[in-house]
């Protein structure tokens, strides 16, 4: 059956504009945080009580379709392609423990694993970044993403460059990270991008939304979930940006591999991906 997509966006917005609600309401401490895998796998209260707000709605309007959120994730949970709404109900929840406000509720959708629908809400500062596919990204349902035309992106040392340490400072991925951060920052002369500046502002989301508007030219990190990325990465396309694996190689990534590498519109948008895999050291194993 075909689905209204337009129908399900304005339902989204309006449940995200409810979690946001409660989110600002929320008094969030350092002591009501309960952490997951580790010290810094932070979780609040509020996370899971948002959560249950949006999946209770989601479910009794639309009980066919499926739902997927990072606080009642189990491991082995597989994505389908059924029709399913994916939702991090505070994405940046270590900002939010914080009372950072660089947070937002993350609510995507997406029908046979390809993301379609993207909420994404910062209730702090009101700002709402949404899209349809195939019908353009916007702010505030108003201004057309990206804010002003695409700049041709001149090489990789022209670029602000939003990374993300994440939550799993161990292993592999972590040194694979940590040298690529250096290779990024490092002079030409030291065998690096030399780029104009490395920002982590702790919230995927926010960070692929940067990207669709204009504010960042590239978002790369691995080990975040696709809760974390698929309404950001609806807003991302519609806004002419483009979304491949932060391993080398790989155009066409899933929704679910974990490894995001996001680049904004704009001639030299290729170009700087080759430029940005050839710095990148090593692989990976996330997913
Ligand atoms: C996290 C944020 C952070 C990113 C992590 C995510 P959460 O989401 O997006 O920027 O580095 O990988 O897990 O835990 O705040 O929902």
């Amino acid at each position: 059956a075909d689905l209204n997509l337009q129908e399900i966006h304005d339902f989204m917005i309006s449940i995200a504009k409810q979690a946001g609600e409660r989110i600002v309401s929320a008094k969030p401490t350092t002591e009501a945080a309960g952490s997951k895998k580790n010290s810094v796998d932070l979780v609040t209260e509020t996370d899971r009580a948002v959560e249950t707000l949006i999946s209770t709605s989601l479910r009794e309007r639309y009980p066919t379709y499926s739902f997927m959120g990072e606080e009642t994730y189990k491991p082995g949970n597989r994505l389908t392609p059924a029709p399913t709404f994916i939702c991090d109900p505070i994405d940046g929840t270590t900002n939010f423990v914080h009372r950072n406000p660089y947070v937002s509720i993350s609510l995507g959708f997406a029908v046979d694993l390809e993301p379609v629908i993207g909420i994404v809400y910062n209730p702090f500062t009101a700002t709402l970044y949404s899209a349809i596919k195939g019908q353009g990204a916007y702010l505030n349902q108003e201004q057309k993403l990206p804010l002003s035309p695409s700049a041709p992106i001149e090489g990789l040392s022209s670029c602000l460059v939003a990374v993300e340490w994440g939550s799993d400072r161990s292993g592999n991925d972590f040194k694979v990270k940590s040298e690529t951060f250096k290779r990024l920052a490092a002079t030409k002369e030291n065998g690096g991008g030399m780029v104009h500046g490395l920002r982590s502002f702790g919230g995927a989301a926010l960070n692929l939304c940067g990207v669709a508007s204009g504010a960042l030219d590239i978002y790369w990190e691995a080990g975040c979930w696709a809760w974390d990325v698929c309404a950001g990465w609806v807003i991302l396309t519609e806004a002419g940006g483009k979304m491949v694996d932060a391993n080398p190689g790989n155009w066409n990534p899933r929704i679910d591999e974990r490894r995001y590498f996001a680049v904004r519109g704009g001639e030299g948008q290729e170009e700087v991906i080759e430029e940005f895999w050839s710095l990148v050291d090593g692989a990976f194993e996330v997913g």
